[in-house]
This record gives structure tokens, C-alpha cells and sequence, in this order.
């Protein structure tokens, strides 16, 4: 029996294992590219600003990502707390998106707004100074590291090849754009514009 010579034969056991995962995958995973609500972009999502754009991977090097999820599930406690849901459309611009899972503190989907600059500023030096029984760690480093921009435009190219809609004039004032701003500012310039494409009603 045929059978019998698969399950006698690791090598070919394997092979055909891998093979009918990779079908499978492939039949879950290849329709999601061509689902427009999953690869067009929410009506009046904008390419994050070269300051927002550092920013963003200010957050990932600090891992504000390890206690910080950026995605508002569909259910009322949460619309309730955060405002409208996460959909797909707003995150296409996004490589990698930080959806995140684990929330130590507050989902940050929709932030954008919701507190000033000063708040910001005051909050990440030193979290307990405007929240007492916060836990979150203070980066107070943020105000005194300087960016230069030097790799903006590069990163705003890369950016352009995944399909982010950059133009040659955005990429030609990348630096400009960013040069001398700290990470503390170029930290809050992406959590004030975190989420607000959609009109949350709050
Ligand atoms: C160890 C876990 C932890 C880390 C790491 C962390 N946070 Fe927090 N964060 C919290 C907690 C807990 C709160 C709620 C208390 C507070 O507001 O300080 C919070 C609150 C916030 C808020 C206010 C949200 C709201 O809706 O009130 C913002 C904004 C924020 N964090 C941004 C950041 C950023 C940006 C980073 C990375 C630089 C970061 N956090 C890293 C735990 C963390």
C-alpha cells in the first residue's frame, strides 16, 4: 500500500507535510492580498510626517510595544474605553504594524489628541508626575538625544517600495524635516497622530 511507504519514510513523510501546509496556508493567506478592506487604505489616512515616521521607530526601539498594544477589539468595553475600533485600512501604511497583544498599559490605537504635547512630554520624563499610581518607566533620555535625519529619506524610500504613497518632495525634505528635533519630540508627533484617520466621535 502506498500509505505504507510514507509512513515508513521520514524523508518523504516530512515532504509531504510541508507540502500540504504550504497548500493550505497559501489557500488562507494569498486571497487576504487582493481583499480591498484589508489592503486599501481608510479614506483620509496620510503617510506618517518624516518626524512621525522616526517616532514610530523611536517606540519600537524603546519597546513601548511590550506593554502597549495599538488595536481596539470590536467590543463594547473596549469601544467604550478607547473609541471606535481598529480596522484593517488604517494600518496599511504600516511595515510592521504594532498591534501588539499585551497590555500592561492602556491601548494606544486612538492616543492621538486625546492629551496635549506638554502632557506628553511631562508624562514620558517621568509617568508618576501626571498619573501617581503609574508603573510605566520613565525615558527621560529622549529629551536630550538629538536626531541628525541622516537615514530619513532612506527609510521613507524603503517605505515607498512596501507602497507607502511617499513623494520624491517628502523623501527630497526628509532631513530638513527632522534634523535637530529630539526623540522625545519626534516620539510625540507619532502618538498625536496615532488612530486619528478615523473621526472617533470622542
Ligand atoms: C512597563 C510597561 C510600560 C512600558 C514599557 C511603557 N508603558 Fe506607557 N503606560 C504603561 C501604564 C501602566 C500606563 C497607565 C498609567 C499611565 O498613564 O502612566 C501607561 C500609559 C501610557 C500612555 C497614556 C495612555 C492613556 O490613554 O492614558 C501613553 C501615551 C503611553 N503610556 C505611552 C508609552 C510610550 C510611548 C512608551 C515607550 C516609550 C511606553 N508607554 C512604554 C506601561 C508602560
Amino acid at each position: 500500500m502506498s500509505h505504507e511507504v510514507v509512513e515508513k519514510n521520514v524523508g518523504l513523510l516530512a515532504l509531504l507535510v510541508i507540502l500540504v501546509i504550504s497548500v493550505g496556508g497559501l489557500v488562507e493567506i494569498v486571497p487576504l492580498f487582493f481583499l480591498k478592506s484589508t489592503t486599501e487604505p481608510v479614506e483620509g489616512l496620510m503617510p506618517r510626517t518624516a518626524l512621525e515616521l522616526e517616532g514610530r521607530d523611536i517606540y519600537i526601539r524603546e519597546g513601548c510595544y511590550v506593554c502597549h498594544s495599538q488595536m481596539i477589539r470590536p467590543f463594547r468595553a473596549e469601544t467604550e474605553r478607547y473609541g471606535h475600533y481598529s480596522v484593517a485600512g488604517e494600518f496599511v501604511y504600516d511595515h510592521p504594524f504594532q498591534w501588539g497583544s499585551k497590555r500592561t498599559g492602556p491601548d494606544l490605537a486612538r492616543v492621538g489628541g486625546r492629551y496635549s504635547d506638554d502632557w506628553h512630554r511631562v508624562h514620558l520624563m517621568n509617568p508618576r508626575d501626571v498619573v501617581p499610581e503609574s508603573n510605566m518607566p520613565g525615558f527621560p533620555w529622549l529629551a536630550e538625544n538629538t536626531l541628525d535625519g541622516a537615514l530619513t529619506a532612506k527609510k521613507m524610500e524603503t517605505m515607498r517600495i512596501l507602497g507607502v504613497p511617499y513623494t520624491d518632495a517628502d523623501i527630497a525634505g526628509a532631513q530638513a524635516a527632522v534634523a535637530g528635533k529630539t526623540e522625545l519630540e519626534a516620539l510625540i508627533a507619532y502618538l498625536q497622530n496615532m488612530g486619528t484617520a478615523i473621526k472617533t466621535g470622542r
